[in-house]
């Protein structure tokens, strides 16, 4: 058995699929997660497909009398990925305090413990919204921070500096930033995936539930950007792809002794695909059609952007594998899942 790491938000899309790809090498789990917006049964899934049913503890990141307890009842936490935080973009622009609290009040009671605890490291959730539309793409990790254009992604950015100066500051932690493009997808056995509650704002949830049925029809988001076919391009990256990185960023950082104290990393595939393009690959993959059809620009929406993964990919030695159209498979055949439950 490797070391033991908290996954704060581990029931949750990006955590469920990190918490497999953890058990499945080697390490202990302990996760935390106030069920805001996961559920439960989401334990079931990962114990079907490791074996193993991970600790968990049901309470909430931003009271640090939650996370003291939990890290007194579970000794020898030596990582953290901090999963727990909101990330609806337009949700953020209504409650702008319901973001920061939650989303930099979860990291600086994570940070405060740590060296209290023993912790040695911990991996961050940052997203490619730091980077508001690049002048150039595929866009690297010295591009310049733009402007946040969401609460959502000034906690991310914020989030990035209280990191930076906590371990400039001499604190005994390190520290993994990556900076997740589109994630997408579900693991293969269907057994996990994305979980949206109510009406799905991303692309994909709301792709599948098209196809299934359960909306009348997908609008594209504007087709007369700059762009080959005018739709918005983005880099989706396979969930279980994403997971894989955040074992090897812990690796690193737990094992890894010559490291830098504070690392940011791309996770993308290096290829941007545009909305009908993805599309075609869920039409082309899975032989389901999607009815759509082409609606007004969405406000706040980013025209195109794809990373620059070489750094991860040299440094981490980590590559996306899974091919799109496994992704839009395994993305359709987690609905069904669904859907076969909800019968
Ligand atoms: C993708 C593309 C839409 C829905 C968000 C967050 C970002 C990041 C990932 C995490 C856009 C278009 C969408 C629909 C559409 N990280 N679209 N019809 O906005 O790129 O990024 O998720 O949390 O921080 O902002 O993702 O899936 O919403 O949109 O045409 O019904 O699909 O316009 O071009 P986005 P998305």
């Amino acid at each position: 058995m490797k070391q033991k790491i908290l996954v704060t938000g581990g029931t949750g899309y990006i955590g469920s699929h990190t918490v497999v790809e953890l058990q499945q090498a080697g390490y202990e789990v302990v996760i935390i997660d106030n069920l805001s917006n996961s559920n439960i049964e989401v334990l079931d899934g990962i114990e079907q497909i490791t074996g193993i049913r991970p600790v968990f503890v049901e309470g909430d990141c931003t009271d640090i009398a939650t996370l003291r307890k939990l890290f007194e009842n579970n000794p020898g936490i030596k990582g953290i990925i901090n999963f727990a935080a909101s990330k609806a973009v337009g949700e953020s622009v209504q409650k702008p305090l319901l973001y920061y609290r939650n989303n930099l009040n979860t990291l600086i009671n994570l940070l405060e413990l740590m060296p209290e605890f023993g912790v040695k490291g911990i991996v961050f959730s940052s997203s490619c919204t730091v980077y508001g539309e690049p002048d150039v793409n595929p866009i690297d990790e010295t591009a310049p921070i733009k402007p946040a254009t969401s609460p959502y992604g000034n906690t991310k950015q914020i989030s990035e500096e209280i990191i930076t100066d906590y371990i400039a500051s001499g604190a005994p932690i390190k520290s993994i930033i990556l900076r997740y493009f589109n994630p997408v997808g579900a693991h293969p056995s269907a057994l996990i995936g994305e979980l949206p509650l109510g009406v799905p704002q991303n692309l994909i949830p709301y792709l599948t539930q098209t196809a299934a049925g359960i909306r009348k029809e997908l609008t594209v988001f504007g087709d007369d950007y700059n762009t080959p076919d005018g739709s918005c391009i983005r880099d989706f990256i396979d969930v279980v792809d994403l997971a894989k990185a955040h074992v090897i960023a812990m690796s690193r950082m737990l094992d890894g002794e010559d490291k830098d104290s504070i690392e940011i990393f791309n996770l993308g595939t290096g290829r941007g695909l545009s909305v009908l393009e993805l599309i075609e690959s869920f039409e082309r993959s899975t032989g389901v059609k999607v009815p759509h059809r082409i609606g007004p620009r969405r406000a706040g929406d980013i025209e195109k952007i794809w990373a620059e993964p070489t750094k991860a990919n040299t440094v981490l030695g980590w590559t996306a594998q899974v091919p799109i159209d496994d992704t839009m498979r395994n993305a359709w055949a987690w609905q069904q899942h669904l859907a076969e439950k909800n019968k």
